[in-house]
């Protein structure tokens, strides 16, 4: 008997130094932990269950029957991130660069399905040279496997990706399909075609980290959330922004106790926004003043900082906060933002997240970039977001709420539940100074008349009391109450009910 025990311990010590210390030492040369290293830091101690330690390839081409590591370059298990389960599979770069082998996918695909069944998050961590060179299509096959199962899982439970080394390819479609990415600097790149591609076919000359390094897709490209700068700043901050999320689309946004309390008011709101409308204001500062202890993940904050999109907490529970950003494009929306925006409300919406949104938007960014890239329907994507979603639904205007832009940003009329509007808010067609240029244009050139009509325009128009009048706005409130206000409208629509027609899916403007 002690003999069978000693011969297991010995297979689990040779899985556990995947492709062995030389490698081992390379992959921290570059500054990268070991998949299990990464798995320690990312999880609660002593909670990791591994399964398929001893999974093996089934190749026998170019000399591979001879070359077998146990675990075949993924570590797969389940464990917990603060008492929270979580599914998990993290590539081993040290075992054939962490390539994907038609096995190494079982691994994945079998976390996945059992992810599914009981309701809970994966996450994987990539550092991956790419399909198994040796294998062929059957690797090909196994990354379908994965993609199948990352279509069939959005929506059902969170997927979170770690790019922490290499994925490139067909690969990045597996990331590309769950619902967060985020990136270590230096270390990690994403591309669909690597720089010797790029360089034979368009002549351009480009690093990997240029091309699709962390700072390229946390700034540039939009294709990722977040760039950490090492290994152990990525995996610690995971683990706080998991906290954020609910288990799967059957359970409500998660609860966390706080002493912060709800009717907490904020003197200093009461002046945030300037006397003078042309003025930029942070608007992050709104939200960091009304969340619980002050602590909001904020996503993509270097990419279309005109509208700002993460994750705060009021009396406890998951808020998801979508903003315009003054001090960027004048908080203008565009293409980006529409759509960086537009994919938040639909997570937040998929996992019962309510979404409080801040509205100070002027409208919608002129230019024949916009018109030309598709501003049409790609604003269109973030109007659908909202018209859909049927969680809480609670919206203040700090500022301007000009035209389409007002209604798109979860106004009362795409089912918005509860619609506040600051003192300062300005709820118009447009600015007072456009419309009267369209509406005097014969006044045009003297100057007295088109001062005194506008005045006339924005005592009328540029205040939110018509809106309140017609009941499009709730109520009118004092900035310094917003996070009671807040706090008691998210109560009240605690147990809201409400569901859209049935359908197979819309049919979202893509
Ligand atoms: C098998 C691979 C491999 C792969 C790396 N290795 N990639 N083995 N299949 N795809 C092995 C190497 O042979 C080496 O083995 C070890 O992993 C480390 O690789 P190095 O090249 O020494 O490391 P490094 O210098 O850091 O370079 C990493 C790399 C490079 C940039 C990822 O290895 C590389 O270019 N690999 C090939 C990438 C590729 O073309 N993949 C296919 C993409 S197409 P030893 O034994 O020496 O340690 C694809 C299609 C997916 O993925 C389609 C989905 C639909």
């Amino acid at each position: 008997m002690q003999d069978i025990l000693r011969q297991l311990q010995e297979k689990r010590d040779e899985a556990a130094i995947g492709g062995g210390q030389r490698r081992i030492d390379s992959q921290h040369a570059k500054g990268k932990l070991t998949a299990r290293e990464r798995l320690q830091v990312l999880l609660d101690e002593g909670s990791f269950e591994e399964w398929d330690m001893f999974v093996e390839h089934r190749s026998s081409d170019f000399g591979m029957q001879d070359q077998k590591v146990a675990g075949d370059g993924v570590v797969t298990g389940h464990g917990t991130i603060n008492g929270r389960l979580v599914f998990v599979f993290c590539q081993d770069f040290t075992v054939f660069g962490g390539s994907l082998s038609e096995a190494h996918a079982e691994k994945i695909c079998k976390i996945m399905d059992m992810a599914l069944q009981v309701g809970a998050p994966v996450i994987g961590l990539n550092d991956s040279g790419g399909a198994r060179i040796q294998e062929g299509v059957a690797s090909l096959a196994g990354y379908a496997e994965v993609f199948q199962r990352n279509v069939l899982a959005s929506g059902v439970v969170p997927q979170i990706s770690m790019i922490m080394g290499p994925c490139a390819g067909g690969a990045v479609y597996s990331p590309a399909m769950t619902d967060f990415i985020f990136m270590v600097k230096d270390s990690s790149y994403m591309f669909v075609t690597g720089p010797d591609v790029v360089k034979t076919v368009t002549h351009e000359e480009v690093s990997a980290e240029a091309l699709g390094g962390a700072t390229t897709h946390t700034t540039k490209s939009g294709v990722a959330d977040l760039a950490f700068e090492n290994d152990i700043e990525a995996l610690l901050e995971l683990r706080r922004f998991f906290d954020f999320l609910p288990a799967s689309n059957r359970e409500a946004a998660p609860w966390r106790p706080t002493d912060d309390p709800a009717d907490r008011e904020e003197p200093s709101l009461d002046s945030l926004v300037p006397a003078d409308p042309t003025k930029p204001y942070n608007m992050k500062e709104l939200i960091e003043k009304v969340v619980d202890e002050s602590e909001f993940f904020e996503l993509q904050p270097n990419y279309a900082g005109n509208i700002i999109t993460g994750f705060g907490r009021l009396e406890g529970q998951t808020v998801g906060f979508v903003a315009n950003q003054p001090m960027v494009l004048a908080g203008c929306l565009d293409i980006a933002s529409a759509i960086k925006a537009a994919r938040f409300v639909r997570f937040c919406d998929c996992f019962n997240i309510p979404i409080v949104t801040f509205v100070d938007v002027p409208g919608f960014l002129p230019g024949t970039s916009q018109e030309f890239g598709g501003i049409i329907k790609h604003g269109a994507k973030l109007l659908f977001a909202y018209a859909e979603a049927t969680v809480p639904k609670v919206t203040v205007i700090t500022r301007k709420s000009y035209g389409g832009a007002y209604v798109v940003m979860a106004s009362k009329h795409l089912r918005g539940d509860v619609n506040f509007a600051w003192p300062t808010a300005e709820i118009a067609v447009m600015g007072p100074k456009g419309a009267v240029e369209i509406i005097f244009r014969g006044d045009i050139g003297d100057d007295d008349k088109i001062a005194a009509r506008t005045e006339e325009y924005r005592t009328k128009f540029a205040n939110p009391f018509v809106a309140a009048s017609r009941g499009f706005i709730d109520d009118v409130i004092m900035p310094h109450g917003t996070r009671r206000r807040l706090c008691r409208a998210l109560a009240m629509l605690r147990d809201k009910q409400l569901e859209n027609p049935w359908k197979k899916h819309d049919n979202l403007p893509l």
